[in-house]
């Protein structure tokens, strides 16, 4: 297992006909990966190197941590919980890998149930812009994804995956790309599903950013996509003055009826809200694998319907469409 290795991915690409977008796809990730130079990558490449692996493992993404099962002596366990631990801070999550269980900074379980609920994987090939670490990913692939393909600029996520690819099956069908939205190639028409899930709202341009969804699906393709939104009846759009909950790369916070009507505009048909609700603290949480400030740092102390710079608080919805 190599480490930064996706030949697979742009072979099975190939053999369904995009060798085009394969071929381009495969000279910016390898462009990437060379020209890598993030201050941290040397250290995160030594733990991932000196991650003990047992003579037998097997991964599982059934229940609520994707789990990494195998045999490893008392100091190859130490060994593993160190090693981790050098990838902090885990945002997405949870895992449970040889012994070791990362309670991440979000419990993204929850929203995978929301959506597993809603959406049926089953025979699918998936674009997953935005990917973070690939939790999805890999849950995805346990209920019956044919192909995951992730994108994301974040090096600790892609090193993220990267530990957890050390531990899957030899027949690799979950890759995650070193790339943001607008890198990809134009128009691949190539997947039956196009994830964007936290995405929208730190772009700049959410049209562009949804019309690059729609180009990457087939036509009758399927569109999962979740952002920040305002809880209002009207077609209405905030716009942050300066940060949002803390965060300076938060842009456009639509209503449900304007992200319709965005939806609409960029050749989506058969919207369906599957949930829409308050973000919770106990879903989003600062644990000892994310030791930063988190959701109940970003609240008003004296009114938690608030965020600190005094906009609504966090409100997600989930929701499904299909490209027209
Ligand atoms: C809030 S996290 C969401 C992660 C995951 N999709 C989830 O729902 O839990 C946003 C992710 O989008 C990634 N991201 C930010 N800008 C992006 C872009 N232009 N293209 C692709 N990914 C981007 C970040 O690196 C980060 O991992």
């Amino acid at each position: 297992m190599k480490l930064f290795d996706r030949d697979r991915l742009f072979g099975w690409l190939r053999s369904v006909g995009s060798v085009d977008w394969a071929n381009q796809l495969e000279t910016l990730t390898h462009e990437r990966f060379t020209a890598a130079s993030h201050g941290d990558l040397p250290r995160w490449q030594q733990a991932w190197a000196a991650l003990p692996k047992p003579a037998k493992f097997e991964m599982h993404a059934i229940s609520d941590a994707v789990q990494v099962i195998g045999e490893l002596s008392e100091t190859e366990l130490v060994e593993v919980r160190e090693r981790l631990m050098e990838f902090h801070p885990w945002r997405k999550g949870p895992f449970q890998i040889l012994g070791t269980t990362i309670d991440t900074e979000w419990r993204s379980n929850l929203k995978w149930d929301r959506l597993a609920s809603a959406f049926d994987f089953t025979g699918k090939s998936v674009l997953d812009i935005g990917c973070g670490n690939g939790y999805y990913g890999w849950r995805m692939l346990a209920a019956g994804a044919q192909w995951v393909v992730g994108c994301d600029p974040t090096w600790l996520s892609i090193m993220q995956f990267e530990v957890l690819r050390k531990y899957a099956d030899a027949d690799e069908r979950h890759f995650i790309l070193p790339l943001k939205d607008t890198d990809l190639p134009p128009n691949p028409h190539r997947f039956d599903v196009v994830c964007s899930m936290g995405v929208l709202y730190h772009r700049t341009s959410p049209i562009d950013h949804l019309q690059t969804l729609a180009s990457a699906l087939k036509s009758d393709g399927e569109l999962v996509l979740e952002t920040l939104i305002v809880d209002s009846e009207h077609a209405t759009v905030l716009v942050p003055a300066d940060r949002y909950a803390k965060m300076r790369n938060v842009w456009f916070l639509p209503s449900l009826s304007m992200l319709r009507i965005w939806l609409q505009r960029t050749g989506f048909e058969e919207v369906c809200v599957v949930s829409d609700a308050l973000t919770r603290v106990s879903e989003q949480r600062g644990t000892r694998w994310m030791r930063f400030e988190s959701l109940v740092d970003f609240l008003d102390p004296s009114d938690c319907s608030r965020t600190l710079e005094g906009y609504p608080a966090p409100r997600r919805a989930l929701l499904t469409a299909r490209r027209r």
